[in-house]
């Protein structure tokens, strides 16, 4: 089986989108670290986070995720379901990890799927309309942490697990 990771970018009030679509912040260290991270495994995402990435990365796998049975947008995988998606996702070649990619729905159901979550941690205070569930009893393992930051923003590159 492959695992299954939750991978996100989260204010501390846990913001993780702006209105009208988007991030809260520009960090460009996180946007290659996610990158990076995802490639040559299978990203999971909602419509909205597909069709603002513009389309799939090269050498990811995407899976996208639509209630709308007929929702093709070409070139990539659907699912009408997280569990669909999932299954899909482990019936593909290679060995994984399955990231799910939010955004607050996918994060809400992924809570109890995924294994770890890696998290970056921006510590600011901002706005926005697209929050990341509370995760703090899910993952209360800090298994590692980077701590880094830009002219803007400190922020933190989290891997936690789920309790011992
Ligand atoms: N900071 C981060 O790390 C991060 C990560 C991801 C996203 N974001 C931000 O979050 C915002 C987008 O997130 P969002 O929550 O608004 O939208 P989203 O999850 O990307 O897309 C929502 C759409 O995805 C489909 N969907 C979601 N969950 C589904 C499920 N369980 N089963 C079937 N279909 C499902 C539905 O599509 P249909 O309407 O077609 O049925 C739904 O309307 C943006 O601002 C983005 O920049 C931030």
């Amino acid at each position: 089986m492959k695992p299954i990771y939750m991978i996100v970018a989260c204010s501390e009030n846990r913001v993780i989108g702006k209105k009208g679509g988007g991030l809260p912040w520009s960090i460009p260290e996180d946007t290659a670290f996610w990158k990076e991270k995802v490639k040559g495994g299978i990203m999971i995402e909602g419509r909205r986070c597909f069709e603002e990435l513009g389309g799939a990365f090269p050498d990811t796998d995407t899976i996208v995720l639509s209630r709308d049975p007929t929702y093709s947008p070409g070139r990539v995988l659907t699912a009408v379901s997280l569990p669909l998606a999932i299954e899909l996702a482990q019936g593909m070649d290679g060995e994984g990890p399955i990231w799910l990619c939010g955004g607050s729905t996918v994060y809400e159901e992924g809570m109890a799927l995924a294994e770890q979550l890696h998290l970056t941690r921006v510590h600011a205070e901002v706005e926005g309309v697209a929050f990341f569930p509370d995760w703090t009893s899910d993952f209360p393992v800090e298994l590692d942490r980077r701590d880094s930051s830009n002219d803007e923003y400190r922020y933190s590159f989290l891997v936690l697990g789920r309790p011992d």
